[in-house]
């Protein structure tokens, strides 16, 4: 399935005012299949796009798909806290828009082999780089219970992660866990068949659980956000699609750092004016129109920040 991008004209509205002068740059952090960089690179006829991607394959397929923008392209295989360092590599030294588009594509969820999606049987992976890291087999064969259960319960927020854990520890002793779907089954009979039925497949939560952890989402994430808000130019402005409250916590704490000032209320000092302005003053979600059309859109949560003061480091 070709990945729908999310809240596209929202995104583009919001970094338009950025884009209006000659070459200016935009940072497509999770290029993914290249969807809003393509409507970047076709609207905003004027700018030089950086992709980054940590999955290989999906590079690959981004180039073939955004093969007549050459020329105005650069296409990075990077993690995306990396992203002073690749545009510093690529001889800039500031964005005027940056994207971020968070979690896994479609098409990474339709790569069976990838074992991202409990409704596949496929190998036990969900490595997003399939060249670094441990796999979700490894995860789930060597982990104790307790790490086992912190991380359903802080990933998946998961109710019943320790039940969970326990049940794979007892089920691995007889067999080693080597694909999706027998442990998509072992968590199902772990949740009390009363709550099976409600909210999805029940392990729905836990496959998105190792995934996050496997993939070391959370602190890249804390890393790449103050990063990317560092490299914007006067005027630039960032867009940030998040789908689980985690990650919008941080882009919330990370956006309202930058956009209060720091001098205490009461004190007799005049604020100087943050750096920063709020776009968004509460996230933003899909219409039902766009969830009923790409369910991917049903937890997207938008937030968006303007560097007003100052320019890139
Ligand atoms: C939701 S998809 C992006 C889809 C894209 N906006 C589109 O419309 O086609 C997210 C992409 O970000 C990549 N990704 C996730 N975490 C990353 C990270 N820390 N560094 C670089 N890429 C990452 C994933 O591999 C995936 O391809």
């Amino acid at each position: 399935m070709l990945h729908q991008p999310v809240l596209l004209e929202r995104s583009l509205a919001l970094l338009s005012p950025a884009l209006t002068k000659n070459n200016a740059l935009v940072v497509d952090a999770t290029l993914g299949a290249g969807g809003h960089s393509y409507e970047l690179l076709s609207h905003f006829p004027n700018i030089h796009l950086i992709g980054i991607d940590r999955d290989l394959t999906a590079i690959d397929h981004a180039k073939t798909r955004l093969a007549k923008f050459d020329g105005r392209i650069t296409l990075v295989h990077a993690i995306y806290d990396q992203m002073p360092q690749v545009i510093a590599a690529a001889g800039y030294n500031g964005v005027d828009g940056i994207l971020f588009d968070l979690g896994v594509s479609s098409m990474q969820l339709d790569e069976s082999e990838r074992g991202f999606a409990y409704a596949q049987d496929a190998p036990l992976d969900m490595r997003m780089d399939s060249t670094d890291g441990v796999t979700a087999a490894e995860v789930v064969n060597t982990f104790g219970g307790k790490e086992l259960a912190r991380i359903f319960r802080e990933y998946g927020e998961e109710r019943f992660a320790s039940r969970i854990a326990d049940r794979i520890i007892k089920e691995r002793e007889i067999e080693l866990f080597t694909n999706s779907s027998r442990l998509a089954e072992v968590i199902r009979e772990s949740i009390p068949a009363a709550t099976r039925r409600t909210g999805g497949h029940p392990a729905k939560r836990s496959f998105q659980a190792l995934r996050i952890f496997i993939n070391d989402e959370i602190s890249i994430l804390e890393r790449a956000i103050p990063a990317a808000l560092n490299i914007l130019n006067q005027n630039g402005r960032m867009v940030v699609l998040s789908y689980h409250s985690l990650e919008d916590r941080i882009v919330k704490r990370s956006f309202t750092a930058v956009s209060t000032t720091s001098v205490p209320h009461g004190l007799p000092i005049e604020p100087t004016p943050a750096d920063y302005r709020l776009l968004t003053r509460q996230s933003e979600s899909a219409s039902e129109q766009e969830i009923s059309e790409n369910p991917r859109a049903t937890s997207v949560r938008l937030r968006a920040i303007e560097k007003v003061g100052g320019v890139a480091a």
